[in-house]
Protein backbone atom coordinates (compact mmCIF):
# COMPACT_ATOMS: atom_id res chain seq x y z
CA UNK A 1 0.00 0.00 0.00
CA UNK A 2 1.29 3.34 -1.12
CA UNK A 3 2.01 5.93 1.96
CA UNK A 4 -0.86 8.48 1.63
CA UNK A 5 -3.56 5.44 0.95
CA UNK A 6 -2.11 3.66 4.60
CA UNK A 7 -2.34 7.12 6.41
CA UNK A 8 -5.83 7.56 5.20
CA UNK A 9 -7.02 4.10 6.09
CA UNK A 10 -5.57 4.82 9.60
CA UNK A 11 -7.20 8.30 10.16
CA UNK A 12 -10.56 6.17 8.97
CA UNK A 13 -10.10 3.69 11.37
CA UNK A 14 -8.71 6.21 14.42
CA UNK A 15 -12.07 8.01 13.49
CA UNK A 16 -14.06 4.42 13.84
CA UNK A 17 -12.95 3.79 17.02
CA UNK A 18 -13.34 7.13 18.63
CA UNK A 19 -17.17 7.54 17.01
CA UNK A 20 -17.67 4.01 18.73
CA UNK A 21 -16.12 4.57 21.80
CA UNK A 22 -18.26 8.17 22.07
CA UNK A 23 -21.94 6.35 21.24
CA UNK A 24 -20.43 3.93 24.26
CA UNK A 25 -20.15 7.06 26.31
CA UNK A 26 -23.41 8.19 25.74
CA UNK A 27 -25.29 5.25 26.30
CA UNK A 28 -23.70 4.54 29.21
CA UNK A 29 -24.64 7.88 30.87
CA UNK A 30 -28.14 7.44 32.71
CA UNK A 31 -31.48 8.55 32.32
CA UNK A 32 -32.65 10.88 34.96
CA UNK A 33 -34.58 8.36 37.59
CA UNK A 34 -38.09 8.75 36.91
CA UNK A 35 -39.98 10.42 40.33
CA UNK A 36 -42.25 8.26 42.34
CA UNK A 37 -45.81 9.17 41.89
CA UNK A 38 -48.85 7.69 44.24
CA UNK A 39 -50.30 5.69 41.50
CA UNK A 40 -47.53 4.66 40.11
CA UNK A 41 -46.70 2.80 43.23
CA UNK A 42 -49.78 1.51 44.52
CA UNK A 43 -50.67 -1.69 44.30
CA UNK A 44 -54.74 -0.38 44.19
CA UNK A 45 -56.43 2.85 43.17
CA UNK A 46 -55.03 5.99 45.13
CA UNK A 47 -57.80 8.62 44.95
CA UNK A 48 -58.71 12.14 45.85
CA UNK A 49 -62.17 14.17 46.56
CA UNK A 50 -62.20 17.10 44.06
CA UNK A 51 -63.79 20.14 43.04
CA UNK A 52 -64.99 20.83 39.58
CA UNK A 53 -63.75 24.55 40.67
CA UNK A 54 -60.77 22.97 41.25
CA UNK A 55 -60.14 20.98 38.29
CA UNK A 56 -61.21 23.90 36.14
CA UNK A 57 -59.67 27.43 37.14
CA UNK A 58 -55.99 25.69 38.97
CA UNK A 59 -53.49 24.18 36.83
CA UNK A 60 -51.33 22.90 39.53
CA UNK A 61 -54.45 21.31 41.25
CA UNK A 62 -55.58 19.26 37.65
CA UNK A 63 -51.46 18.62 37.43
CA UNK A 64 -50.98 16.93 40.84
CA UNK A 65 -54.27 15.23 39.82
CA UNK A 66 -53.29 13.63 36.80
CA UNK A 67 -49.47 13.13 38.12
CA UNK A 68 -50.41 11.32 41.56
CA UNK A 69 -53.82 10.25 41.13
CA UNK A 70 -55.59 7.38 39.62
CA UNK A 71 -59.34 7.44 41.38
CA UNK A 72 -61.81 10.46 41.80
CA UNK A 73 -64.55 11.57 44.50
CA UNK A 74 -66.83 14.68 43.78
CA UNK A 75 -66.38 16.70 46.97
CA UNK A 76 -69.81 18.05 46.63
CA UNK A 77 -71.67 18.21 43.05
CA UNK A 78 -73.01 14.89 43.29
CA UNK A 79 -74.63 15.30 46.69
CA UNK A 80 -78.20 15.47 46.70
CA UNK A 81 -78.70 19.46 47.44
CA UNK A 82 -76.72 20.16 44.38
CA UNK A 83 -78.62 16.84 41.77
CA UNK A 84 -82.22 17.91 42.50
CA UNK A 85 -82.17 21.40 44.01
CA UNK A 86 -85.83 21.67 43.02
CA UNK A 87 -88.44 18.54 43.09
CA UNK A 88 -87.87 16.46 39.58
CA UNK A 89 -85.73 19.43 38.53
CA UNK A 90 -82.22 17.52 38.40
CA UNK A 91 -78.59 19.64 37.78
CA UNK A 92 -75.97 17.43 36.74
CA UNK A 93 -73.98 19.52 35.49
CA UNK A 94 -71.08 20.05 38.02
CA UNK A 95 -70.94 16.27 38.23
CA UNK A 96 -70.67 15.66 34.90
CA UNK A 97 -67.58 17.72 34.28
CA UNK A 98 -65.88 15.65 36.93
CA UNK A 99 -67.22 12.92 35.27
CA UNK A 100 -66.24 13.40 31.73
CA UNK A 101 -62.91 14.91 33.27
CA UNK A 102 -62.24 11.41 34.64
CA UNK A 103 -63.27 9.51 31.34
CA UNK A 104 -61.20 11.40 29.45
CA UNK A 105 -58.27 10.80 31.43
CA UNK A 106 -58.71 7.31 32.93
CA UNK A 107 -59.56 8.13 36.11
CA UNK A 108 -61.99 5.48 37.87
CA UNK A 109 -64.73 7.79 38.89
CA UNK A 110 -66.54 6.73 42.65
CA UNK A 111 -70.15 8.61 43.15
CA UNK A 112 -70.80 10.31 46.42
CA UNK A 113 -73.23 10.09 47.42
CA UNK A 114 -77.26 9.16 47.19
CA UNK A 115 -78.54 9.31 50.55
CA UNK A 116 -77.02 11.43 53.53
CA UNK A 117 -79.05 13.23 56.11
CA UNK A 118 -76.86 16.16 55.49
CA UNK A 119 -76.33 18.28 52.09
CA UNK A 120 -80.28 18.40 51.74
CA UNK A 121 -82.04 20.78 49.70
CA UNK A 122 -84.93 22.75 52.15
CA UNK A 123 -87.40 21.09 49.84
CA UNK A 124 -86.93 17.57 50.97
CA UNK A 125 -85.91 19.31 54.20
CA UNK A 126 -89.59 20.78 54.36
CA UNK A 127 -91.23 17.74 52.95
CA UNK A 128 -95.17 16.87 54.37
CA UNK A 129 -96.46 13.75 52.66
CA UNK A 130 -97.43 10.21 53.65
CA UNK A 131 -94.80 7.24 53.35
CA UNK A 132 -95.75 6.29 49.62
CA UNK A 133 -95.01 10.01 48.79
CA UNK A 134 -91.58 9.74 50.87
CA UNK A 135 -90.53 6.42 49.25
CA UNK A 136 -91.36 7.76 46.22
CA UNK A 137 -88.78 10.95 46.71
CA UNK A 138 -86.21 8.62 48.09
CA UNK A 139 -86.67 6.06 44.72
CA UNK A 140 -86.85 8.59 42.10
CA UNK A 141 -84.02 10.22 43.60
CA UNK A 142 -81.46 7.64 43.85
CA UNK A 143 -82.66 5.75 40.45
CA UNK A 144 -82.78 8.93 38.52
CA UNK A 145 -79.24 9.96 39.76
CA UNK A 146 -77.86 6.52 39.02
CA UNK A 147 -79.35 6.12 35.68
CA UNK A 148 -77.80 9.60 34.42
CA UNK A 149 -74.10 8.10 35.83
CA UNK A 150 -74.93 4.39 34.14
CA UNK A 151 -71.43 3.16 32.87
CA UNK A 152 -69.86 6.30 33.83
CA UNK A 153 -69.72 5.73 37.47
CA UNK A 154 -67.61 2.35 38.55
CA UNK A 155 -68.98 2.52 42.15
CA UNK A 156 -71.50 4.59 44.52
CA UNK A 157 -71.50 5.58 48.00
CA UNK A 158 -75.38 4.80 48.43
CA UNK A 159 -75.82 5.49 51.65
CA UNK A 160 -73.85 7.86 54.40
CA UNK A 161 -73.68 8.41 57.70
CA UNK A 162 -76.63 6.30 58.70
CA UNK A 163 -75.34 5.16 62.14
CA UNK A 164 -74.72 7.39 65.37
CA UNK A 165 -71.71 7.52 67.44
CA UNK A 166 -72.75 6.83 70.70
CA UNK A 167 -75.10 3.75 70.86
CA UNK A 168 -74.41 2.75 66.73
CA UNK A 169 -78.52 2.43 66.79
CA UNK A 170 -79.32 3.81 63.37
CA UNK A 171 -79.77 7.94 63.22
CA UNK A 172 -83.49 9.18 63.27
CA UNK A 173 -84.59 12.28 65.67
CA UNK A 174 -81.91 14.65 66.15
CA UNK A 175 -79.84 14.66 68.78
CA UNK A 176 -78.26 17.30 68.51
CA UNK A 177 -79.60 19.87 66.43
CA UNK A 178 -79.10 18.34 62.58
CA UNK A 179 -77.75 15.03 63.19
CA UNK A 180 -80.69 13.02 62.62
CA UNK A 181 -82.09 11.29 59.55
CA UNK A 182 -85.23 12.34 58.03
CA UNK A 183 -84.79 9.13 55.82
CA UNK A 184 -85.03 7.06 58.93
CA UNK A 185 -87.59 8.67 60.72
CA UNK A 186 -89.89 8.74 57.24
CA UNK A 187 -89.01 5.52 55.42
CA UNK A 188 -88.50 2.99 58.45
CA UNK A 189 -85.34 1.16 59.72
CA UNK A 190 -85.03 -1.23 56.03
CA UNK A 191 -84.42 2.22 54.12
CA UNK A 192 -80.82 1.41 53.80
CA UNK A 193 -81.55 -2.22 51.77
CA UNK A 194 -83.70 0.21 49.77
CA UNK A 195 -81.46 2.60 48.67
CA UNK A 196 -78.91 -0.47 47.99
CA UNK A 197 -81.87 -1.78 45.85
CA UNK A 198 -83.15 0.96 43.85
CA UNK A 199 -79.51 1.78 43.27
CA UNK A 200 -78.53 -1.66 41.82
CA UNK A 201 -81.54 -2.20 39.65
CA UNK A 202 -81.04 1.17 37.87
CA UNK A 203 -76.98 0.94 37.36
CA UNK A 204 -76.46 -2.65 37.41
CA UNK A 205 -72.63 -2.42 36.77
CA UNK A 206 -71.89 -0.27 39.48
CA UNK A 207 -70.12 -1.63 43.20
CA UNK A 208 -72.35 -0.32 45.93
CA UNK A 209 -70.90 1.19 49.05
CA UNK A 210 -72.04 1.66 52.61
CA UNK A 211 -69.74 4.75 53.77
CA UNK A 212 -69.51 6.20 57.34
CA UNK A 213 -66.75 7.03 60.13
CA UNK A 214 -65.22 6.14 63.08
CA UNK A 215 -64.91 2.68 62.73
CA UNK A 216 -61.23 3.22 64.39
CA UNK A 217 -63.42 3.77 67.66
CA UNK A 218 -64.20 0.73 68.02
CA UNK A 219 -67.07 -0.02 70.28
CA UNK A 220 -70.96 -0.09 69.40
CA UNK A 221 -70.28 2.06 66.28
CA UNK A 222 -68.26 -0.69 64.80
CA UNK A 223 -70.20 -3.31 66.02
CA UNK A 224 -73.43 -2.33 64.45
CA UNK A 225 -71.71 -0.66 61.11
CA UNK A 226 -70.43 -4.67 60.67
CA UNK A 227 -73.98 -5.81 61.61
CA UNK A 228 -75.57 -3.38 59.36
CA UNK A 229 -73.51 -4.64 56.05
CA UNK A 230 -73.72 -8.32 57.07
CA UNK A 231 -76.77 -8.34 57.24
CA UNK A 232 -77.63 -6.95 54.06
CA UNK A 233 -74.71 -9.31 52.50
CA UNK A 234 -76.64 -12.17 54.08
CA UNK A 235 -79.92 -11.17 52.79
CA UNK A 236 -78.54 -10.99 48.93
CA UNK A 237 -79.01 -6.94 49.16
CA UNK A 238 -76.28 -5.91 46.23
CA UNK A 239 -73.70 -4.56 49.00
CA UNK A 240 -69.45 -4.40 47.66
CA UNK A 241 -68.15 -2.72 49.73
CA UNK A 242 -67.72 -0.17 53.25
CA UNK A 243 -66.22 3.05 53.04
CA UNK A 244 -64.11 3.90 55.97
CA UNK A 245 -64.47 7.85 55.88
CA UNK A 246 -60.78 8.34 58.56
CA UNK A 247 -61.47 11.84 59.00
CA UNK A 248 -58.79 11.34 61.76
CA UNK A 249 -56.36 13.28 64.10
CA UNK A 250 -52.51 12.99 64.64
CA UNK A 251 -53.67 11.58 68.40
CA UNK A 252 -55.40 8.71 67.20
CA UNK A 253 -55.07 5.22 69.21
CA UNK A 254 -53.38 3.39 66.13
CA UNK A 255 -54.45 -0.46 67.59
CA UNK A 256 -58.23 0.99 66.42
CA UNK A 257 -56.81 1.61 63.08
CA UNK A 258 -55.68 -2.47 62.81
CA UNK A 259 -58.66 -3.52 64.47
CA UNK A 260 -60.97 -1.67 62.35
CA UNK A 261 -59.04 -2.87 59.14
CA UNK A 262 -59.52 -7.00 60.76
CA UNK A 263 -62.85 -6.61 61.18
CA UNK A 264 -63.77 -5.21 58.09
CA UNK A 265 -61.60 -7.29 55.82
CA UNK A 266 -63.43 -10.04 57.88
CA UNK A 267 -67.25 -9.50 56.35
CA UNK A 268 -65.25 -10.43 52.88
CA UNK A 269 -66.58 -7.18 51.57
CA UNK A 270 -64.27 -4.70 49.78
CA UNK A 271 -63.09 -2.13 51.72
CA UNK A 272 -62.41 1.54 50.63
CA UNK A 273 -60.56 4.38 52.58
CA UNK A 274 -62.97 6.92 51.41
CA UNK A 275 -61.89 10.68 52.87
CA UNK A 276 -58.58 10.17 54.89
CA UNK A 277 -57.32 13.20 56.29
CA UNK A 278 -55.25 13.74 59.23
CA UNK A 279 -55.75 16.67 61.13
CA UNK A 280 -52.90 18.14 63.61
CA UNK A 281 -54.91 20.83 65.44
CA UNK A 282 -58.23 18.94 67.52
CA UNK A 283 -57.69 21.35 69.77
CA UNK A 284 -58.11 24.22 67.96
CA UNK A 285 -55.35 25.78 69.11
CA UNK A 286 -55.31 29.06 67.26
CA UNK A 287 -51.67 29.76 67.91
CA UNK A 288 -50.58 26.64 66.94
CA UNK A 289 -47.56 26.65 64.49
CA UNK A 290 -47.00 23.66 62.07
CA UNK A 291 -43.93 22.23 63.17
CA UNK A 292 -41.59 19.95 61.76
CA UNK A 293 -42.40 17.50 64.70
CA UNK A 294 -45.82 17.74 63.86
CA UNK A 295 -45.14 17.43 60.30
CA UNK A 296 -43.01 13.80 61.11
CA UNK A 297 -46.10 12.67 63.40
CA UNK A 298 -48.51 13.27 60.43
CA UNK A 299 -46.18 11.67 57.97
CA UNK A 300 -45.87 8.70 60.33
CA UNK A 301 -49.12 8.35 60.39
CA UNK A 302 -50.13 8.64 56.80
CA UNK A 303 -47.31 5.85 56.26
CA UNK A 304 -48.88 3.24 59.05
CA UNK A 305 -52.62 3.94 57.91
CA UNK A 306 -51.05 2.95 54.04
CA UNK A 307 -48.78 -0.04 55.21
CA UNK A 308 -51.55 -1.51 57.58
CA UNK A 309 -54.34 -1.74 54.99
CA UNK A 310 -51.77 -3.03 52.70
CA UNK A 311 -51.05 -5.93 54.89
CA UNK A 312 -54.62 -6.64 56.60
CA UNK A 313 -56.27 -6.35 53.82
CA UNK A 314 -56.34 -8.49 51.36
CA UNK A 315 -55.98 -7.60 47.99
CA UNK A 316 -58.61 -8.38 46.46
CA UNK A 317 -60.62 -6.19 49.26
CA UNK A 318 -58.54 -3.40 49.04
CA UNK A 319 -60.51 -1.10 46.69
CA UNK A 320 -58.21 1.98 47.33
CA UNK A 321 -56.91 5.00 49.31
CA UNK A 322 -59.10 8.24 48.87
CA UNK A 323 -58.07 11.48 50.58
CA UNK A 324 -61.02 13.66 51.01
CA UNK A 325 -58.89 16.64 48.71
CA UNK A 326 -55.27 16.62 48.28
CA UNK A 327 -53.32 20.04 49.03
CA UNK A 328 -53.94 21.64 52.74
CA UNK A 329 -55.68 25.09 50.70
CA UNK A 330 -58.70 23.25 49.63
CA UNK A 331 -59.24 21.13 52.85
CA UNK A 332 -62.70 21.06 54.48
CA UNK A 333 -61.32 21.09 57.65
CA UNK A 334 -60.17 24.58 58.32
CA UNK A 335 -63.70 25.99 56.45
CA UNK A 336 -66.12 23.86 58.52
CA UNK A 337 -64.40 23.58 62.01
CA UNK A 338 -63.07 27.25 61.89
CA UNK A 339 -59.40 26.42 62.92
CA UNK A 340 -55.89 26.28 61.29
CA UNK A 341 -55.23 22.71 59.93
CA UNK A 342 -52.48 20.95 57.66
CA UNK A 343 -54.30 17.63 56.98
CA UNK A 344 -53.37 16.52 53.44
CA UNK A 345 -50.30 15.08 51.50
CA UNK A 346 -49.91 18.43 49.52
CA UNK A 347 -49.49 21.55 51.23
CA UNK A 348 -51.05 24.97 50.05
CA UNK A 349 -48.84 25.74 47.19
CA UNK A 350 -49.20 22.20 46.32
CA UNK A 351 -45.69 21.22 47.12
CA UNK A 352 -45.40 17.48 48.65
CA UNK A 353 -45.16 17.62 52.33
CA UNK A 354 -43.94 14.90 54.82
CA UNK A 355 -47.04 13.54 54.86
CA UNK A 356 -46.76 12.62 51.13
CA UNK A 357 -43.93 10.80 51.82
CA UNK A 358 -44.97 8.72 54.19
CA UNK A 359 -48.20 7.95 52.41
CA UNK A 360 -45.82 7.10 49.19
CA UNK A 361 -43.73 4.77 51.74
CA UNK A 362 -46.46 3.15 53.17
CA UNK A 363 -47.98 2.07 50.33
CA UNK A 364 -45.18 0.50 49.28
CA UNK A 365 -43.16 2.74 46.97
CA UNK A 366 -39.56 4.27 47.22
CA UNK A 367 -39.23 7.48 47.13
C1 LIG B 1 -67.78 17.92 53.07
C2 LIG B 1 -67.30 18.80 51.91
O1 LIG B 1 -65.95 18.59 51.65
C3 LIG B 1 -67.55 20.25 52.24
O2 LIG B 1 -67.25 21.04 51.11
C4 LIG B 1 -68.99 20.45 52.68
O3 LIG B 1 -69.17 21.72 53.13
C5 LIG B 1 -69.35 19.51 53.82
O4 LIG B 1 -69.11 18.21 53.40
N1 LIG B 1 -68.08 13.41 55.34
C6 LIG B 1 -68.55 13.27 54.06
C7 LIG B 1 -68.28 14.30 53.06
O5 LIG B 1 -69.10 12.20 53.72
O6 LIG B 1 -69.30 14.41 52.10
C8 LIG B 1 -68.05 15.65 53.72
O7 LIG B 1 -67.68 16.58 52.71
C9 LIG B 1 -67.00 15.53 54.79
C10 LIG B 1 -67.45 14.58 55.87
Amino acid sequence: MQLPLRRFFIICLLLIVLAIANSCKKKSNPAPAPVATLKGNAPFYMGSAVTSNGIQSNYFYQGTLLTEYNSLTADYEMKFDITEPQPGTFNYAPGDYIVNFAAQHHFRMHGHNFIWHQALPDWVLNFSGDSLAWENLFKTHIETEAAHYKGKVASWDVVNEAIRDDDGSLRNKDVNPGDGSIWRRHLGPDYIARAFQYAHEADPGALLFYNDYGQEWGGAKLDSMIALVTGLKNRGIPISGIGMQMHIDINIDTAGITRAFKRLAATGLKVHISELDISVNPGNDPNIVFTSVLQLKQAALYQFIAETYRKTVPVAQQYGITTWEFCDADSWIPVFFKRKDWPLPFDAHYQKKPAYFGLLKGIGGKE
